[in-house]
């Protein structure tokens, strides 16, 4: 595996095998659990070669100790790579990324970006964004590879690759998931043993839908909010059934596999996501 930390080194790399092979990218920030690797292992079944990046971007983080608090555990990420033999690794340096004083790029996503993370992470999208946009410019890859955990992000990507009129093909993954249920995700690295246990709370609520789907949304978010009432430790952020389409949250349902039932949580204080469409 060859490791890159400038643009200038990676895309002077990629330049020799642009023309004849197709590159797959799996833009990561890290922390690198069996989600992301599924990912790569996605990327390896159908790209000639495959770039993961590594970069925890200050851009996306609306609350400054998320950001400070984010794990990271590059040795063991790079391990991991390794194994998988994907074929780059790259770990820019904020300075290869953004010039000095840099501010987010605005991006209007419309209703996409409006409803659930983009309310309660103002300028999250913006800047998760700003950097994605950075990364296939540099990478010029011909597959994109994105978590359903991320169901938000992911359709806000799809929106960006119109943008910018790219021919990059998103393909997205399932969400993996602990024993429990629990979404597997890099801030999972900060939940105590006892709050894992706990954040299974999310995954029990979007099962609770997946079975009741006969029922009114109405009720159905009342059920989710109880249930979180009664949980010390546990607090509801959101609890939205959306049309995936755009994102905006519906009291009716949907065509089937068109809706989604999407929860944003702390446990614990680490905040958590996690979603199932239905
Ligand atoms: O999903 C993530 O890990 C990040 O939002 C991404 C796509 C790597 C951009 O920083």
């Amino acid at each position: 595996m060859r490791q890159f930390q400038t643009k200038i080194k990676l895309t002077r790399y990629l330049n020799i095998y642009r023309k004849k092979s197709s590159i797959g990218l799996v833009p990561t920030m890290g922390a690198l659990h069996s989600g992301h690797l599924a990912l790569i292992k996605a990327a390896k079944e159908k790209c000639d070669i495959v770039v993961c990046s590594i970069f925890v971007n200050p851009m996306q983080f609306n609350n400054k100790e998320d950001f400070i608090n984010y794990p990271n555990s590059i040795n063991k990420d790079l391990e991991k790579l390794r194994t998988l033999n994907c074929d780059i690794v790259y770990t820019p340096k904020i300075n290869d990324i953004y010039v000095q004083g840099e501010k987010v790029k605005e991006f209007n996503f419309g209703p996409l970006a409006e409803n659930m993370e983009g309310k309660f992470r103002p300028g999250h999208f913006n800047g998760m964004a700003t950097i994605v946009e950075k990364l296939f410019n540099i990478i010029l890859p011909t597959q994109a590879f994105f978590g359903e955990k991320d169901l938000q992000q992911l359709q806000v990507v799809k929106a960006l690759v119109q943008k910018m009129g790219s021919p990059i093909e998103i393909v997205s993954i399932t969400t993996y998931r602990e024993k429990n249920g629990l979404a597997k995700s890099s801030r999972n690295k900060r939940l105590s043993k006892k709050a894992k246990k706990k954040a299974s709370i999310i995954y029990n609520c979007l099962n609770y839908c997946v079975q009741n789907k006969h029922k009114d949304i109405v009720n159905l978010k009342l059920y989710i909010q109880n249930t979180f009432k009664s949980q010390k430790s546990c607090k509801l952020e959101y609890a939205e059934i959306v049309n995936i389409e755009n994102m905006v949250p519906i009291n009716k349902w949907g065509a089937k596999n068109k809706n989604a039932i999407c929860i944003a949580a702390h446990i614990e204080g680490v905040r958590l996501i996690d979603n199932i469409i239905l």
